[in-house]
Order: C-alpha cells, then structure tokens, then sequence
C-alpha cells in the first residue's frame, strides 16, 4: 500500500513537471525593431544588411530554420561564429530579428533571371 501510494506521488509530481509551461520565446516578433537589432549585434557585419551572406557569414535571410532553431543556434553556433547570449541579445530580441529576417524577400529562382538563362 504504501508503495503504491509512493507511485502515486512520483507519479503526480513527474506530470506536474511536465506539465510546466515551456519557456519558449513567442513565435512573433517586431521586424522594424529586429532590423535595428540585427544592426546593433553587429549580425550585418558577418551576415550583410538584409541577412544575403557575405564572404564571413552564411545567407540567413529569408531564414531556413525557424525562431526556435534561430535562438540555438545563436546561444550554441557550430564553426566560426560567435556565441551570443542571454546578456547580449535576449530570446524576444532574437524573436525580432527572426521577424526581420522573416521580412526579407526570398531571392529568384535562376529560371526567372532572364540574363543568367542566356548563359546557358
Ligand atoms: C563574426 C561573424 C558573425 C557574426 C557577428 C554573426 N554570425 Fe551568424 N554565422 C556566422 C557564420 C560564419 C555562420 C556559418 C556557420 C559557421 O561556419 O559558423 C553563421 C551562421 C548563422 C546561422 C545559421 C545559418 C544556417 O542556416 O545554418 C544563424 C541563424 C545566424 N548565423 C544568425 C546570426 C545572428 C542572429 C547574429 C547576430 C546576433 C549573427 N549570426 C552574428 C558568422 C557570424
């Protein structure tokens, strides 16, 4: 009986743990304040004005990964860029610049530039 009711209390406390509200960043976020922030991180300096990619920085804008995938990996990036955290840049702040980037219109596709299909 009592093991049971032991059960019971584990049991009731591992939902409750499961059941805390996730601390996520909210999906949406402000492109015109992520603009100025992705200016104020200095994000341009690797990724260019509108996230296009330069020789130092991948293409991130229109972004491929989504808000969440965005926020790791700027906490954690793999190879040459540098971590930013919590201090430096917030989730909501990251949410913006997510929005911005969000913002960017998607380059053309080769078929639809006209001179690049001439060279073929
Ligand atoms: C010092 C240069 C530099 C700065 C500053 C920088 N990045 Fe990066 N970032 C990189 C490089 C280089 C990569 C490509 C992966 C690698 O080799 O490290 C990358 C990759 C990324 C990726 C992953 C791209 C993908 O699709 O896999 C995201 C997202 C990203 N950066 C966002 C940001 C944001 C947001 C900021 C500003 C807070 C920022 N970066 C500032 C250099 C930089």
């Amino acid at each position: 009986m009592r093991i049971l009711s032991l059960l019971v209390i584990a049991g009731a406390f591992f939902a409750g743990t499961l059941a805390l509200p996730q601390t996520q960043a909210p999906a949406t976020g402000d492109a015109e304040k992520g603009k100025a922030l992705f200016l104020r991180d200095g994000c341009y300096e690797c990724h260019g004005y509108v996230g296009q990619g330069t020789k130092d920085g991948a293409r991130i804008g229109p972004p491929v990964l989504n808000v969440q995938g965005l926020i790791r990996y700027v906490r954690r990036p793999a190879g040459a860029m540098p971590a930013f955290t919590e201090k430096v840049v917030t989730d909501a702040e990251l949410t913006d610049i997510y929005a911005y980037l969000r913002s960017v219109p998607a380059p053309k596709a080769i078929k639809d530039i006209p001179l690049l299909n001439d060279l073929k």
